[in-house]
C-alpha cells in the first residue's frame, strides 16, 4: 500500500454498492451545493466520542448504538425523532446502573439513508428495476420515476440530518434527557410491561439510589450531568460521492474528517481490503465502525484491522460482529481469539439483528426476538471465554410501538406482523422490545461485574 490517501483516492479502486448517475451535470451541481454547506459535527466532537470509545474499548464503558435501519424522508417528523432518542435514553440508564459503566450512546439517525442491497435490480412480473437504496439514492414504490437515483435527493437528506441533530442537540442539553425524567420513564414500562415484575428490582433500587443523590445535593439543579447527556450520531458511509463532498480539514488539528457523523461503519458487503469503502474511511480521523458478519477470516479481519488502525489507536475501531444466532458460537471465538492475541485494541460490539432476519409465514421480514436475544447472551459468553470485553449493542429499533420483530413480552406473533409493519428497510425492535432487552444486558454487565470484583477480592 503506502499509495496517498486522498478524499477522491477511493475512486481508483472497485466499488460495490452505489449507485450509477445519468446525469453528471445534476450530480456534480448536488455534490457541490453539500461541499459548500456548513458541516454537521464538528472535529472535536468526533474525538471526544473516540475517547469515550477508548475507555470501552478498555472494559471502562459499554457502547449502545441504535435506531433505525433507514431514515425516510416520509417518517421525517419531530415525533419519531424524540421517540427513538428517548427509548436510547431510557436503555442507557439500564445499561449504566446494571453495568456500573458509563455508557456511550450513539444513534443510527441523522444521516443512516443509504442501504446495500442483495441485488441491483428487482422484478416484479415482468419489470425490471433499480433496487431502492434508500432515500438519499432513491425512491421505494415500484415505478421507474421514483427507482432512477436522483442526486438531488442527497440534498434533501442533508437538509434532514442537519434538523435532526438539531433537535437532538436541543434534547440532549435543553432538560428532556433529565435523569429523573427518564427514570420515570422507566417505570411506566415496568409498570406497564407484561414482565414488569423482572424488572423492579434494579428499578426501585435505581429509585432509591437518587433519593440518595438528592440528599447528597446531587440533583438537576446542582449537577449538570444528571440534567444533560452526551448524543452522537453514526451511519453507514456507503454513498462515497456524498461521503466525500462531507469531508473537510479540521482547522484544529489539521486532520482530515467526515462531518456527516460522527462515527461511520463499513457495512459487511463492502469491507474487501482493496475496495473503495475500505480506502476512504482509513483516511478520516473519525472512529469506525466494521461489520464482521459469518464470512469474516481472521487473517483478513487483522489486515482490515492494520489498514484501518494502523497505530492500535483505542476508541479508532469498533468491530460490530452480526453473525446470527445460530452461528456466533462457532464464527466468533475464532475471531475475538486472534485480534486478542495480536494485541490489537478494538471495541467490541454485538449487532444481534442483521444476522437473524427470516421470513415469516405471512411475508414479511421479520427478527424473532428469541434469536436476538441468543446471539447477545452467545456474544457475551464468548467475551468472557476469551478474556475480552463485551462492550456494546448494535440495533436497528424505534421508539413506537411498531410490530416488525416475533416474540418479546408482547408476544408478537406472526400473525400481528401486519398490524403496524412501518419499517422501510429491516424490521426493528419496538420501544418494549428495545428496553426488554436492554434490561436483559443489564443483568449480564452486572453478573460481568459481580465476576471481577470476586476475582479481585
Ligand atoms: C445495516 O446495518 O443496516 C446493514 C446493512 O448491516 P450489514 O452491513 O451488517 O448487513
Ligand atoms: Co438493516
Amino acid at each position: 500500500m503506502g499509495d496517498t490517501w486522498t478524499p477522491q483516492s477511493w475512486r481508483a479502486k472497485p466499488i460495490r454498492q452505489v449507485p450509477h448517475y445519468a446525469d453528471e451535470g445534476a450530480l456534480n451541481s448536488a455534490l457541490g451545493t453539500i461541499k459548500g454547506y456548513p458541516p454537521l459535527v464538528f472535529a472535536g466532537e468526533a474525538r471526544r466520542l473516540k475517547e469515550r470509545l477508548a475507555q470501552v474499548a478498555q472494559g471502562k464503558a459499554f457502547l449502545l448504538q441504535g435506531g433505525d435501519c433507514a431514515e425516510s424522508f416520509a417518517e421525517f417528523h419531530a415525533d419519531n425523532i424524540r421517540d427513538t432518542f428517548r427509548v436510547l435514553l431510557q436503555m442507557a440508564v439500564v445499561l449504566t446502573y446494571g453495568g456500573g459503566l458509563p455508557v456511550v450512546k450513539v444513534g443510527r439517525i441523522a444521516g443512516q439513508f443509504a442501504k446495500p442491497r442483495s441485488s441491483d435490480m428487482e422484478t416484479v412480473g415482468d419489470v425490471a428495476l433499480p433496487s431502492y437504496r434508500g432515500d438519499i439514492i432513491n425512491g421505494a414504490d415500484f415505478t421507474a420515476d421514483d427507482r432512477n437515483p436522483d442526486p438531488a435527493r442527497m440534498v434533501t437528506a442533508y437538509t434532514q440530518a442537519s434538523a435532526t441533530l438539531n433537535l437532538l442537540r436541543a434534547f440532549a442539553q435543553g432538560g428532556y434527557a433529565d435523569l429523573h425524567q427518564v427514570h420515570r420513564w422507566n417505570l411506566d414500562f415496568v409498570n406497564e410491561s407484561p414482565q414488569g415484575d423482572k424488572y423492579k428490582a434494579l428499578a426501585d433500587s435505581l429509585s432509591e439510589t437518587l433519593k440518595f443523590m438528592a440528599a447528597c445535593g446531587l440533583t438537576s439543579e446542582t449537577t449538570p450531568q444528571i440534567r444533560e447527556t452526551e448524543f452522537f450520531t453514526s451511519h453507514e458511509a456507503l454513498l462515497l460521492p456524498f461521503e466525500e463532498a462531507m469531508t473537510r480539514v479540521d482547522s484544529t488539528s489539521g486532520d482530515w474528517y467526515d462531518v456527516s457523523a460522527h462515527l461511520l461503519w463499513i457495512g459487511d458487503r463492502t469491507r474487501d481490503l482493496d475496495e473503495a469503502h475500505v480506502e476512504f474511511l482509513r483516511g478520516v480521523e473519525n472512529p469506525l465502525g466494521l461489520k464482521c458478519g459469518p464470512s469474516t477470516d481472521p487473517d483478513t479481519l487483522l489486515k482490515l484491522i492494520d489498514m484501518l488502525n494502523p497505530e492500535n489507536d483505542p476508541g479508532r475501531l469498533t468491530l460490530i460482529c452480526r453473525m446470527g444466532a445460530e452461528h456466533a458460537a462457532q464464527h466468533l471465538p475464532p475471531i475475538v481469539r486472534a485480534v486478542e492475541a495480536a494485541g490489537k485494541s478494538v471495541v467490541w460490539s454485538c449487532d444481534p439483528m442483521h444476522g437473524n432476519t427470516v421470513k415469516a409465514a405471512s411475508g414479511y421480514k421479520t427478527r424473532p426476538f428469541d434469536l436476538i436475544r441468543r446471539e447477545v447472551q452467545t456474544f457475551f459468553e464468548v467475551a468472557r471465554a476469551e478474556g475480552a470485553h463485551p462492550g456494546g449493542i448494535h440495533l436497528e429499533m424505534t421508539g413506537k410501538d411498531v410490530t416488525e420483530c416475533t416474540g418479546g413480552a408482547q408476544a408478537i406473533s406472526d400473525d400481528n406482523l401486519g398490524d403496524r409493519y412501518h419499517t422501510h428497510c429491516d424490521p426493528r425492535l419496538n420501544a418494549s422490545q428495545a428496553l426488554e432487552l436492554a434490561f436483559m444486558v443489564a443483568e449480564e454487565l452486572k453478573a460481568e461485574r459481580d465476576s471481577q470484583s470476586s476475582a479481585a477480592a
